[in-house]
């Protein structure tokens, strides 16, 4: 069998640069990388890609909120990105009277844009390489010594690169796990507007049903517009401010795809783990992803039951509960495809070539033995850190009463000072957790969870005397009904829902009350039995893995040094390029390249939580009054295609382009024959999915009437 593996692993290796894997560094793009692009069809140069002295794509690239990407759309700061990207500032700017999420939004003139409050831009203006910088000082150190001296390092960098009076802020990245440094030098703005989103039923059509599957008919957009203070610098909102006059914006193709056209991404992917070791890949199907699976499950049952029930509910849950289905779904699929792919004998096969090669250099022959270790010690409790993570602190109520937890400590150790300061901070995000809070579905988490917790976690890890004190009042721990008995006590009796003894309590805050209070004893019991037995473990692990991933790829650089590589995704700005082409999912099944309005109408389902769709947009579709966003070959309008760029969470909302640096979509998923990709690239099954651009127009224009958006575009016919 290893024989085998080892044979297929050189083939692997031989023909992995081939394909469509890879997210660049735009400004690190090789002579090699930008050469295969030109074969494949760009006609771009080098400069129009990425440059720090003229405008360049890369400047119509932007970091959206906290997670998701953008482009400038328009000389006057228009910014388009996903629904779902949008999707927390739509659900703010509505209420059941003006539910802009379910009846969707266009301002018709700037006066109509809506604030988006706590949303942010971050504009790239520059990254320099300070590998050299950070190898120095760290030169003779080992161990948490280095670790250490590398972190202080990284602060220090980034301090003197940020200049708070000009909103620019600097991040160091280690990349290639910490084997180079480069630090990325953002210019941030604060004053972002809503300025339109379609529906719902378009924006989310097919729902979780649809998430991380091919074929789609999703309308995945929304759009913003950045603005600036009159003398042209980042500036908090105000009604003065004017829209952003950027260096350089998207024209925008209405030409549409055909099977096999050159298609290019810019975007900022989260995270990727493409040298993740065999042992991570048996951690994770073994234990981390169903457990997270498991937990997810319930918590999304509750709330969804509450949110069928009421719109107001559903307006409140909304998006905590999209983003609890997202990855709930993401790590299902993950570890299905990672067992259907062999990944881990894969892995193994690659172990063993590198083990072959390190045999005898003292620096990386102990790197696997040492790996083997770190799991075993970590392995026992790695169960428990997820039942906390996404099953104790799943509850928000116990997330918010675990916040407190610094308080509890400035209150035993007397300081008053402090005191005050904390009790602010905390009424504020009391405020917020109170506003997003349904306590039905939360009170019945809490029950469910805590008795997971119970049957799923090793007697030996649970937290001393918790669970002999819930069985001393509320009855049988085998029992479903004392969770419930109990969740409800904690949610009766708990000062954070009583303003009056909350009030009371802020007025003379003592540590007993604080800690009879039940919310909080319960997040306190579970938090100081992790950090007081556990946490070290995993500190030890995390530490070891991370020392060990960076040694590995040292190793595999020096084993093949030629090989071109490009760097794991750490929410940086990459560029990734590909090709239109469809697919087929298994054995005798073919999925085109195309999506079209054929479909959502056979999707249709009137009245449906998913697949519900807007009356204007069935009256349209079928007088086929698609005017210049028609496919001609289709005579139909294309709603959304695929390419084989290589992408993960965090582009979201990135610019698909083709050749000419045009908009065509927008790239809003994967599909779910796919979603072991962030460990493992398949070219045979890997594909984007995009939204195509005419259908976007179409909905903005057509369905919105807005054709004051329309018209500030730059349109390539
Ligand atoms: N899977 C998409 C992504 O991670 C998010 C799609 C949101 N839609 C949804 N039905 N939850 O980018």
């Amino acid at each position: 069998m290893k024989k085998i593996f080892i044979a297929f692993f050189f083939i692997a290796i031989s023909f992995r640069t081939l394909a469509d894997e890879g997210m660049w560094l735009p400004m690190l793009l090789g002579q090699q990388v930008y050469d295969n692009m030109v074969k494949k069809g760009l006609k771009l140069t080098k400069e129009q890609l990425y440059s720090i002295n003229k405008a360049s794509i890369k400047d119509a690239v932007i970091i959206f909120g906290n997670g998701c990407t953008g482009e400038i759309v328009s000389n006057e700061g228009l910014i388009f990105t996903n629904h779902h990207c949008g999707y927390e500032a739509i659900t703010d700017a509505s209420s059941i009277n003006h539910n802009y999420l379910h009846d969707g939004f266009y301002a018709k003139s700037k006066q109509e844009e809506i604030p988006a409050q706590g949303l942010h831009v971050d504009f790239l203006i520059k990254i320099d390489d300070v590998t050299k910088e950070i190898e120095d000082s760290v030169k003779g150190l080992s161990g948490t010594d280095r670790r250490a001296k590398v972190q202080a390092v990284i602060t220090a960098i980034n301090a003197r690169y940020s200049d708070d009076s000009k909103s620019i802020l600097a991040r160091v990245s280690p990349l290639f796990k910490g084997n180079q440094f480069l630090v990325f030098v953002y210019q941030r703005y604060n004053d972002i507007r809503l300025v339109g989103a379609p529906p719902e039923s378009v924006g989310k059509f097919g729902g979780d049903t649809d998430n991380w599957e091919w074929p789609r008919h999703t309308g995945d957009f929304s759009i913003f517009r950045v603005y600036m203070s009159k003398e042209g610098m980042p500036a908090k909102y105000n009604p003065d401010n004017v829209p952003l006059k950027p260096k350089y914006f998207l024209p925008i193709s209405l030409k549409g795809v055909k099977e096999g056209d050159f298609a290019m991404i810019y975007g900022y992917p989260g995270s990727t783990n493409r040298y993740e070791t065999s042992f991570g890949v048996k951690q994770k199907i073994d234990i981390d992803n169903p457990s997270l699976v498991n937990l997810r499950d319930v918590r999304l049952k509750y709330m969804f039951e509450e949110m069928k029930k009421d719109p107001a509910v559903k307006l409140q849950l909304a998006p905590s509960y999209a983003s609890i289905a997202n990855y709930w779904k993401f790590y299902d699929g993950e570890s299905k495809q990672l067992v259907k792919y062999d990944i881990y004998d894969q892995k193994k096969g690659q172990e063993a070539v590198f083990q072959i090669w390190a045999a005898g250099k003292p620096e990386f022959e102990h790197i696997f033995s040492d790996w083997a270790k770190a799991y075993d010690n970590w392995r026992p409790y790695s169960k428990q850190r997820v039942y906390l993570n996404e099953g104790i602190f799943g509850s928000p109520l116990i997330a918010f009463a675990a916040s407190l937890r610094q308080l509890e400590n400035a209150l035993v150790r007397q300081n008053g000072g402090s005191v005050s300061e904390i009790l602010n901070a905390i009424g504020e995000s009391r405020k917020k957790f109170l506003a997003e809070e349904n306590k039905v579905s939360d009170e019945r988490i809490l029950g469910t969870v805590t008795f997971m917790f119970f049957k799923d976690i090793d007697k030996n890890q649970h937290p001393i005397g918790f669970f002999e004190g819930l069985k001393g009042s509320f009855g049988d721990l085998k029992e479903e009904n004392t969770y419930k008995k109990y969740a409800a006590a904690v949610f009766n009796n708990t000062m954070i829902f009583d303003d009056a003894k909350w009030n009371a309590f802020v007025a003379n805050p003592d540590a007993t009350v604080l800690q009879n209070d039940p919310a909080y004893a319960y997040a306190s019991a579970f938090l100081k039995n992790w950090q007081g037995k556990y946490y070290s473990f995993y500190q030890d692990f995390t530490q070891k893995n991370n020392e060990l991933g960076r040694l590995y790829l040292k190793g595999i650089m020096e084993m093949d040094p030629k090989k071109i590589r490009y760097p794991d995704a750490t929410f940086t700005m990459r560029l990734t390029y590909g090709n239109v082409k469809s697919y087929n999912p298994r054995d005798n099944v073919h999925y085109d390249y195309v999506c079209t309005m054929k479909g959502v109408l056979e999707k249709y389902k009137p009245g449906d939580y998913e697949f519900d769709l807007p009356e204007n947009l069935i009256d349209l579709a079928k007088k086929k009054d698609f005017g210049q966003y028609l496919d001609k070959q289709r005579n139909d309008l294309v709603v959304t295609f695929i390419t084989t760029d290589d992408i993960t969470g965090g582009n979201s909302g990135s610019p698909v382009m083709n050749g000419n640096g045009e908009l065509i979509g927008l790239a809003f998923d994967g599909n779910y024959e796919a979603l072991s990709h962030k460990i493992a690239f398949d070219p045979n099954y890997n594909r984007t999915i995009c939204v195509d651009i005419r259908y976007v127009l179409w909905c903005i224009d057509k369905l919105g009437g807005a054709s004051n958006i329309i018209n500030e575009l730059k349109l390539v016919k």
